[in-house]
């Protein structure tokens, strides 16, 4: 059964940044779901290297020939947002087995908040499964290249960063 705007997915996170690894599972869940979401998640941590706002242009920018994917913020409970939004699935990546119990619990929690709500894991390609947003921040903090392993645009944005930073100081 498909609702009159199609399949919708929600693919939330705290994308601070969005790595080429979430590209690669937006874009399958584009081609799986009639629309998908990208949700950032809003104050996930107290000093996010990008503003939820800045996030949510990046996503915007890297997919702004995607019509089928969006991307937003949040805040509170996934799965409100997630009927607010009509979705009746939540993507998440699956990168290694070390993802797999938090990925579980949340999946879980997640079904029983919202029990018609389905959570969908995709693997990402390979070259992405070690490529984390803390280990990008961590690389790109101590100098080294992140050229591959998120977007272009991103990847200038951490630049535009880094001199801000040196011109506040
Ligand atoms: O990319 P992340 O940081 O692993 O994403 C985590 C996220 C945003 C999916 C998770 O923290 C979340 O869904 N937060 C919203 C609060 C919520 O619904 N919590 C209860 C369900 S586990």
């Amino acid at each position: 059964m498909t609702t009159p705007r199609g399949r919708v997915a929600v693919y939330p996170g705290s994308f601070d940044p969005l790595t080429n690894g979430h590209v690669d599972i937006i874009l399958r869940g584009a081609r799986l779901f009639d629309r998908i979401i990208v949700a950032v998640l809003r104050n996930a941590e107290k000093h996010p290297l990008f503003s939820a706002e800045e996030r949510v242009q990046a996503a915007r920018d890297v997919f702004a020939e995607y019509a089928n994917v969006e991307a937003d913020s949040f805040d509170g409970l996934l799965v409100d947002y997630a009927h607010l939004k009509q979705a009746t699935a939540i993507v998440r990546g699956l990168r290694a087995v070390s993802d797999f119990e938090y990925e579980l619990q949340m999946a879980l929690m997640n079904r029983r908040l919202g029990p018609e709500i389905e959570t969908v894991f995709m693997m990402p390609a390979e070259q992405y499964t070690y490529v984390s947003s803390r280990l990008v921040k961590e690389v790109f903090a101590l100098g080294g290249p992140v050229t591959g392993l998120v977007p272009e645009i991103v990847e200038y944005r951490l630049r535009e960063k880094r001199s801000q930073a040196q011109q506040d100081v």
